[in-house]
């Protein structure tokens, strides 16, 4: 049995201390520091005693068995390619998100996928709530009935006790923030037990095989259970996003020891539990309404997958004190530096607006491709003047309001021109580059923002033939 000793962890930042303080000295929190028990000896690896036995042998690279690492999959093909073709048995996952989105519907329905047995400890839910989940998932009848073990159980070493029993494929314990660990004094959700629980957790998945999913719900400052308490540990962070009241769910891996972190699945949240959505172009789309001023669509590139957002922007004049600027799904630092550059470089006046911009359908972006159809977006609304029907734009705004190319720009309009776009606002290639031709997409390039503003909402780009009120321009 390991020797307990205790230590003063602070609840807020997760450095320990050996005395009690009232201020933290790593994060300055006051009245932060808690007692708990830590073991002070982890078990030796087994094989090995500290201290004796002979040499420890370091491998040359080249000498590395190759074998491929195997996988289960989660017969979710969404959720397999953004871990990279499935669960690494032996790994430790995370899965977060803010509560509602649907993590235990995802995990629910991985567990009925993935084939094998499958223990499900539940702190949150009863066992009946689980099971009136399953039944709406249709996963009672039929082999998950059988194959889904459900634990309602919050102490961790019960459940790694149940785990060492059954030996299932996959552990899921729902969630960290309800997982206890007995030998603390800390409440359930502390800082020392989710990660207590998450070390424990994790020595059950590196010693036995067991592929271990923890559900972690992301607080309001977008951490999960506490800063990067968790994220360090675990081999792979899945997060799951979207607006809890719109049905589009994103799911991408944040960390990924065993894949790229490039890939996003998404799907859709029905009545019978979350659907995939495998051609997910124009699921961002919507019916965004053709000519209205601030809203631009842009041709993003999420991992290999093309994938159209609308930017819609607002922009009012400001009564008393500072102006607002508020971003929903891209970066509020960008969203100031173009507001910035926008009135230093392209003549869009915003320092007494209200400025407001977001991505329709809950989607957050935040690859730098995002600023000019922020940008001709903010200017759009200001002159309330519309981007045409037709129109995408991308490309990255540089300081002095120069246009930067995008990666896989070829990719991304011709997934444009499938969707019914037909003129594109990019970036002037640099000297050297070659121009991209996509058949069917008029693509003009532009080398500043002051020209893309001219091409964008010049009455030349309307395709559609709108009016625009004669008293603005
Ligand atoms: P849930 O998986 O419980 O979220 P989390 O575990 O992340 O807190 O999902 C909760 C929401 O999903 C809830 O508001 C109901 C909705 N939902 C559906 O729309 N369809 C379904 O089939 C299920 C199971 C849930
Ligand atoms: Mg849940």
């Amino acid at each position: 049995m390991a020797k307990a000793t205790s230590r003063y962890v602070c609840q807020a930042c997760g450095e320990a201390f050996l005395r009690w303080e009232g201020q933290c000295r790593a994060c300055g929190g006051w009245n932060s520091l808690v007692e708990q028990i830590v073991r002070e000896a982890r078990r030796p690896a087994a094989g090995r005693v500290p201290g004796a036995a002979g040499p420890v042998v370091a491998v040359p690279l080249a000498e590395i068995g190759s074998h491929e690492i195997a996988r289960v999959a989660t017969g979710i093909a969404e959720l397999d390619r953004v871990l990279g073709g499935g669960i690494v048995p032996g790994s430790l996952i995370l899965v977060g998100g803010e509560p509602g989105i649907g993590k235990s519907t995802l995990l629910l329905q991985v567990a009925a996928g993935v084939g094998g047995s499958v223990l499900y400890a539940t702190g949150e839910e009863s066992a009946e709530q689980v099971r009136l989940r399953a039944r709406r998932l249709g996963l009672l009848e039929g082999p998950a009935g059988e194959a889904i073990r459900i634990l309602p159980e919050r102490e961790v070493g019960a459940i790694i006790e149940a785990a060492r029993q059954l030996r299932p494929a996959l552990l899921v314990v729902d969630s960290v923030q309800t997982a206890v660990v007995d030998a603390l004094d800390g409440a359930a959700g502390s800082v020392g037990q989710v990660r207590e629980a998450t070390v424990r957790l994790m020595e059950l998945a590196k010693g036995e095989g067991i592929a271990v999913v923890l559900v972690g719900h992301v607080t309001k400052d977008g951490s999960i259970a506490g800063p990067k308490t968790l994220e360090h540990l675990v081999d792979a962070v899945v997060t799951m996003e979207g607006e809890r009241y719109a049905a589009l769910r994103l799911v991408r891996a944040t960390k990924n020891r065993f894949g790229s972190t490039d890939e996003v699945g998404v799907f859709e949240m029905a009545g019978t539990g979350l659907v995939e959505v495998s051609d997910p172009s124009q699921a961002f789309l919507g019916d965004h309404p053709d000519g209205a001023p601030g809203s631009v669509v842009a041709p993003t590139l999420e991992g290999s997958r093309p994938i159209l957002v609308e930017v819609q922007a607002l922009v009012a004049p400001a009564g008393y004190g500072t102006p607002a600027r508020k971003a929903s799904g891209l970066d509020p630092n960008r969203l100031g530096l173009l507001v910035a550059v926008l009135g230093r470089r392209a003549g869009i006046a915003l320092g007494a607006h209200d400025v407001y911009a977001n991505l329709a359908g809950g989607l957050a972006v935040g690859e730098p491709g995002l600023d000019l159809p922020v940008a001709l977006a903010l200017a759009s609304s200001l002159r309330d003047r519309p981007v045409g029907g037709g129109v995408v734009a991308i490309g990255e705004v540089g300081l002095l309001g120069e246009l930067r190319a995008v990666s896989g720009l070829e990719r991304r309009l011709k997934d444009a021109v499938r969707s019914g776009f037909r003129t594109a606002i990019v970036p002037r290639p640099s000297r050297g580059a070659t121009s991209v031709r996509v058949a069917g997409m008029d693509i003009l390039e532009v080398a500043t923002l002051r020209d893309a503003i001219e091409a964008g909402l010049s009455p030349r780009s309307e395709r559609r033939g709108d009016a625009l009120p004669a008293m603005l321009g």
